[in-house]
């Protein structure tokens, strides 16, 4: 499996709080069948966490190294999870947004009281600016959770949507659990990553919500969002394009 959503790279947000969490976090997930993970620390300006490439990228090397040493065996990438508060604050911190394994793809949230408009809108921005954007987690604004119409109308301005691994499970209370289910039945999802943020409470592992997709949506379905989308995307692919997601 591919992990596209984790705050592992340790210290720097409010996920990971020392280097041993964070190789053990690896260790748990390569174990449970995840090879390759982006590490996506908050760049979130609003709550404190200033986290510009200029910054993260030394320390993802120096992580990278330590991994290495420790002899495991999972691929790690780069990213970053962007709080978008306004299209002004998009574009005045153009150049600090760190782009998931320097594709044109970027990782996003919004408060969890956003209202449709500014999604819409901050879709617009960002596809204007020839960046993909991949929403975070949209089972969980609170907006997405009363508009059926939502979730199409972010894929038809041109994102992308990636599911909390935990969602599913109740993790997030059962409005987010319920829309989560009704957009993995519509096939809405195309990634899912698991948020991770430590060892206890959310964890890197995904191997029990990968099963849960496959036996009640369909290997096929499974498969594509667990991985194959992810791959395509971390090579750059603009799996929108007809033939691509297919
Ligand atoms: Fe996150």
């Amino acid at each position: 499996m591919i992990d596209i959503h984790s705050h592992i790279l340790p210290m720097v947000d409010d996920g990971s709080q020392s280097v041993e969490d964070s190789l053990m976090m690896l260790i748990n997930a390569y174990e449970d069948g995840t090879d390759e993970i982006v590490l996506t620390p908050h760049l979130a300006y609003e709550y404190g966490f200033e986290n510009p490439y200029s910054y993260i990228k030394n320390l993802f090397e120096d992580f990278q190294n330590i991994v290495k040493q420790e002899h495991i065996p999972i691929q790690l990438y780069l990213g970053t999870e962007f709080l978008m508060s306004s299209p002004d604050v998009f574009l005045e911190h153009l150049e600090d947004i760190t782009h998931m394994n320097h594709t044109q793809y970027i990782l996003m949230e919004f408060f969890f009281d956003v209202d449709d408009k500014t999604i819409l809108d901050a879709i617009d921005v960002v596809t204007v600016n020839n960046l993909i954007p991949i929403i975070a987690h949209p089972e969980r604004y609170e907006t997405v959770q009363v508009s059926s119409h939502l979730p199409w109308d972010m894929i038809n301005h041109g994102a992308l949507l990636q599911m909390n691994k935990g969602s599913i499970f109740g993790k997030y209370g059962s409005m987010a659990r319920d829309i989560a289910l009704e957009m993995l039945e519509a096939h809405q999802y195309h990634f899912v990553g698991s948020d991770a943020h430590g060892l206890q409470r959310r964890t890197s592992l995904m191997y029990d919500s990968y099963c849960f997709v496959r036996d009640y949506y369909g290997q096929d379905y499974a498969d594509k969002i667990f991985k194959e989308n992810a791959k395509k995307m971390l090579k750059d692919v603009d799996i929108r394009k007809r033939g691509t997601n297919e």
